[in-house]
């Protein structure tokens, strides 16, 4: 057991620490990649008991269920979000689809943010709606719009904060105080993980992240993880995880998350801070018409923002739109231009790695989704999505220079 009382230390220690403990075969500190599919039981008694869960401690039997290394990044994911218990997942989508599972079905109405990952919005727009499941678009951040949405058969209201491309923030303690206790307020925090924000403190009942972003960090495993009451967690764990989804990382992957999230502290400092100079820079770039940063004064989620997110950090996340003629050309073309020339970022979709990642929502993210649906959530043709990443800012900025000198 560790020694830490995780009750009174800082994020940075609670990060490092926290899930991990001394191996119990050899004192290993790195958590060991438990890579084996199944448990050996010395006897049919010990089998029984495990599987009824008549051992205290943690006895996994089956890795779907429950694999050691993944059982410590849920435990840190758990202590990161401050909720009572964590199930990983293989990816963002199996967070997001595992959530539906385990709380909808046939008859339920769910309320989805207008702007949402591309792969969400598929899952809203094209998986619950056959399975009866009736969904209601709105933008969540207008707390009477989605007021006005609420039926008396509503289980869930679903959103990103900030949001995925527009960077949105949504306001979740006045969500949940619209909504009332019995729909779950479920939020995916992908785009600000702690130490940025702490949704469940803020009245979500469930986060979840893509934790193939800024949580593993390095770009190199995909996973999820969703978070919340232990209760709710069980829920997901027997009848939808281990069940109908099945979607456990690998224990490899487990590991990985677990090595990138011992440094997620000081990876987001870095990344918020490069996010805030590369914003006030394009914003004073005289081909760039708007800047969606909530760091910036003029972005209109800045108060809400800084009542929401915490020490002064408003993620690496950053869109922007290029003005509508750029030496002759439209912003669609001179985009396209931009990201050929830059060349530090990768034309890339995906986010949160160290390497700087610049996309085009309309065309890669978000392209699945109706025109007109993109363009009532502003994602225009024009919309440029940059994860910034964590080189040097003044690199960053003279690569942007010399691409918009070359369009
Ligand atoms: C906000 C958000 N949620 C969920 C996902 C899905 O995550 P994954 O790709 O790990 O399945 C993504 C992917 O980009 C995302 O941006």
């Amino acid at each position: 057991m560790s020694k830490i009382d995780f009750s009174n230390v800082d994020f940075e220690t609670l990060i490092v620490h926290a899930g991990q403990e001394h191996d119990p075969a050899y004192g290993a500190l790195a958590t060991p990649i438990y890579q084996t599919s199944t448990f050996c039981f010395d006897t049919v008694e010990e089998g029984a008991a495990k599987f009824a869960k008549q051992i205290p401690g943690y006895h996994p039997v089956y890795s779907r269920s429950g694999n050691p290394t993944t059982r410590a990044f849920e435990l840190k994911c758990a202590a990161m979000e401050g909720g009572e218990d964590a199930v990983a997942t293989a990816s963002g989508m199996g967070a997001v689809g595992s959530v539906m599972l385990a709380f909808l079905k046939t008859g339920d109405h769910i309320i989805f943010d207008d702007s949402v990952y591309g792969g969400t919005n598929f899952v809203a727009e094209s998986n619950l709606p056959p399975l009866g499941i009736e969904v209601s678009r709105v933008d969540t951040a207008n707390i009477e719009a989605l007021k006005a949405a609420i039926r008396p058969n509503t289980k869930i209201v679903y959103f990103e904060t900030p949001n995925n491309p527009m960077i949105k923030v949504t306001d979740v303690a006045a969500v949940k105080a619209a909504v009332g206790p019995d729909i779950r307020v479920v939020v995916d925090a992908t785009f600000a993980p702690p130490p940025i924000q702490h949704v469940l403190k803020l009245g979500a009942d469930i986060v979840l992240h893509s934790i193939t972003k800024y949580i593993n960090g390095h770009g190199d495993a995909l996973g999820g993880v969703v978070v919340g009451s232990a209760a709710d967690m069980g829920v997901i764990r027997a009848n939808c995880m281990t069940k109908i989804n099945g979607c456990p990382p690998s224990p490899f992957n487990s590991y990985l998350v677990l090595r990138g999230m011992k440094t997620l502290a000081v990876r987001m400092e870095k990344h918020c801070a490069n996010a805030m100079e590369i914003a006030k820079y394009l914003q004073a770039n005289p081909y760039v018409k708007t800047v969606y940063y909530p760091g910036l004064e003029s972005d209109p989620s800045h108060e809400l923002a800084c009542k929401q997110m915490e020490n002064g950090m408003f993620g690496g996340m950053v869109s922007f739109e290029l003005n509508d003629d750029v030496k002759g050309l439209s912003s669609f073309e001179a985009g396209k231009k931009l990201l050929n020339n830059l060349t530090i970022p990768a034309i890339a979709v995906s986010l949160g790695d160290p390497d700087t990642l610049i996309e085009h929502p309309a065309s890669m993210t978000h392209a699945g989704v109706a025109p007109e649906a993109r363009l009532a959530a502003g994602i225009t043709d024009g919309l440029v999505r940059l994860s910034v990443g964590l080189e040097s800012a003044k690199d960053l900025i003279a690569d942007f220079e010399r691409a918009f000198a070359a369009i």
